[in-house]
């Protein structure tokens, strides 16, 4: 590592990470949200910051806390993750979606706590924007876009089919399968599909080294742009 900041090689650049779950409001008491801990998102964004970027941390609700340096917004919806990525999209040279977003969101939020009904209770959904697919259409040639996908069945060929779709540079497949990968844990297993066609196969690592193997990527990228 080099010991002047300008000679690191994201210096000058600006990223754009998300991190952690979003809550979907029910009621003033109640959301739906998910088991994401933020730590592959918070990882990333460390590192990219190591590698001389002014990082951007955009967090879904976490126990969490950035170090010194990363300008960390605080978000709760997909809703308002959307208006702050949008916010930020366009002075981003690098931009990694890690966030679980909620795919769906209820169709109204009560005003006052709902009530326990006799029997059954069913809430209506509707679907959210699909943030990183919404950037995806946005994106400039000088931008690297870097998304997630979890999948536990026919995983190569759904991930590629999400970085095609969502016109992204890198897709990070997650497998819920391997043990030891994946949500509230330390380490992670990974395959990196990039746009160009390359698969890469990753061992099970914790987190902080999954952030390297990515943000080399990245760096890579960012040199041919
Ligand atoms: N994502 C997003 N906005 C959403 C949903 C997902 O930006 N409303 C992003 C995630 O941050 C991730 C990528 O899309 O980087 C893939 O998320 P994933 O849940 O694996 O895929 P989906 O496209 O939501 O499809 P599905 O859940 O049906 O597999
Ligand atoms: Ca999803």
């Amino acid at each position: 590592e080099s010991f002047f900041e300008q000679d690191l090689p994201l210096a000058g650049k600006k990223a754009l990470v998300t991190a952690g779950p979003t809550y979907e409001a029910i009621d003033p008491v109640r959301f739906i949200g998910n088991h994401s801990s933020g730590k592959m998102g918070f990882a990333i964004a460390e590192e990219l910051k190591n590698l001389g970027a002014h990082v951007t941390l955009i967090s879904g609700p976490t126990h969490l806390a950035a170090s010194k340096g990363i300008d960390v917004i605080k978000v709760t919806s997909a809703d308002d993750m959307l208006n702050a990525c949008t916010d930020k999209f366009n002075e981003s040279a690098i931009v990694v979606m890690s966030a679980a977003v909620a795919d769906y969101t209820p169709k109204t939020i009560a005003t006052q706590k709902i009530k326990k009904a006799e029997q059954e209770f069913s809430i209506e959904l509707k679907k959210t924007v699909d943030i990183l697919a919404t950037l995806g259409q946005k994106k400039s040639s000088k931008q690297t876009l870097v998304g997630f996908a979890l999948e536990t069945n026919n995983e190569l060929e759904n991930a590629k089919a999400k970085l095609l779709k969502k016109n992204l540079d890198f897709i990070v497949l997650n497998s819920l399968q391997d043990q030891g990968a994946g949500f509230a844990t330390d380490t992670n297993k990974v395959t990196i599909l990039s746009k160009g066609g390359d698969t890469n196969y990753f061992e099970l690592k914790n987190k902080q080294e999954v952030a390297k193997d990515i943000c080399s990527l990245v760096v890579e990228h960012q040199k041919s742009v």
